[in-house]
């Protein structure tokens, strides 16, 4: 099945092409065009996203990235059996842009059109080939379920059980600010630039992260809830304390590693306690923190330590893209499960 996938719910328009194929239980995708158009650059003088500019330029950006993909293949709008788009979670004016537009494409190529869960493409990431136009031969599918899930992004912090590709469980939740928010909320703290995730940890990389003992908050609670605003607000006191050395290089790196390793434990130790209690065969870790070298690394060697798979998606996909909402309009219709084609900005998972 060929798929055409429209991801508009926060700050990266994405366009995507996708062949899909091994149904739901062992699908596999070749992902034939992966179009990112970031809106970073726009957003950061604010600091963040501002919802009616990422709505102008979701819509300057939407034709562009669908001309780019007909100028490779003039008539691939024939051979499309599919088109999916994001309805939520996410900012509202924003995912009204990527859905107006699939439902134009969709009435003049008379094709079925599906809306897709933001979160349900961050979880399928994993199974998005490395390269542009291979096809993974997957892991046996006996190496996955149950599984163990975190979504860890800008807007949320879930942990799941799942059973199967389309069966799981939530098993917890942040109950304050998301893993990639508390990162963004921290960065600011240090004057570093929007989006803070990515300037953390560089800068942690030069830092000491047994520097300052920050709290884990939460991390003896028997529940698989979060909560990062504890964390973000002792950062926040720490650098009033230490006021006349906040401009300086060491100690900035020192503030930011032992922040992320802070962060990072909690999300790692939670994961693998709910790992065990519910028997997981495999941790799958997914979202825009994903993309942290840290979390990544931690997360895989206590996997490998309690001898689990481990799953995260190659890093081109890690951060909002069309074609993890391809996959997850693949799984949406082979589950049959519809989703209302209007802007969902609260929709769970
Ligand atoms: O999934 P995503 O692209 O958008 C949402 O669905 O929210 O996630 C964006 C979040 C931002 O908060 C960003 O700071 C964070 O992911 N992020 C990172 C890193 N790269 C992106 N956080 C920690 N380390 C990173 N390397
Ligand atoms: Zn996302």
């Amino acid at each position: 099945m060929n798929i055409l996938a429209i991801e508009t719910s926060c700050d990266e328009t994405g366009v995507a092409l996708l062949r899909a194929t091994g149904g739901l239980r062992a699908p596999q995708f070749s992902v034939l065009a992966n179009l990112v158009s970031s809106q970073i650059p726009i957003h950061r003088p604010f600091g963040g996203v501002v919802p009616n500019l990422a709505k102008r330029e979701h819509l300057k950006n939407l034709p562009l990235l669908w001309e780019e993909i007909s100028r490779h293949d003039p008539k691939f709008m024939k051979k499309i059996n599919l088109i999916t788009v994001t309805v939520g979670p996410g900012l509202e004016p924003a995912l009204w842009t990527g859905i107006e537009f699939a439902k134009k494409l969709a009435k003049e190529y008379k094709k079925p059109l599906i809306g897709a869960n933001h979160l349900e493409g961050h979880l399928y990431s994993f199974l998005l080939p490395a390269k542009i136009g291979m096809s993974d031969v997957h892991d046996p599918i006996s190496r996955i379920f149950p599984a163990t899930a975190l979504i860890a992004s800008g807007g949320h912090t879930v942990l799941l059980r799942m059973e199967s590709f389309s069966k799981w469980r939530r098993l917890g939740e942040t109950r304050d600010d998301a893993a990639g928010e508390a990162f963004d909320k921290v960065a600011r703290l240090l004057d570093l630039p929007y989006p803070g995730g990515p300037e953390i940890e560089r800068l942690a990389a030069a830092g000491d992260p047994k520097a300052i003992a920050f709290p884990r908050p939460m991390l003896r609670e028997k529940n698989y809830d979060f909560s990062f605003s504890g964390l973000k607000t002792a950062v926040l006191y720490y650098l009033k304390e230490n006021e006349e050395k906040r401009t300086k290089r060491e100690f900035k790196c020192d503030v930011a590693a032992s922040f992320q390793q802070a962060a990072v434990d909690v999300l790692v130790l939670k994961t693998m306690r709910a790992a065990e209690e519910f028997d997981a065969r495999s941790v799958i870790l997914c979202g825009g923190v994903a993309a942290n070298g840290k979390l990544r690394n931690d997360m895989q060697h206590a996997a490998k330590k309690s001898g689990l798979s481990f799953f995260v998606p190659n890093n081109a996909y890690n951060s909002d893209n069309g074609a993890m909402i391809g996959a997850a309009g693949y799984m949406a219709h082979l589950r049959k499960k519809t989703y209302r084609l209007s802007a969902q900005g609260t929709l769970d998972i």
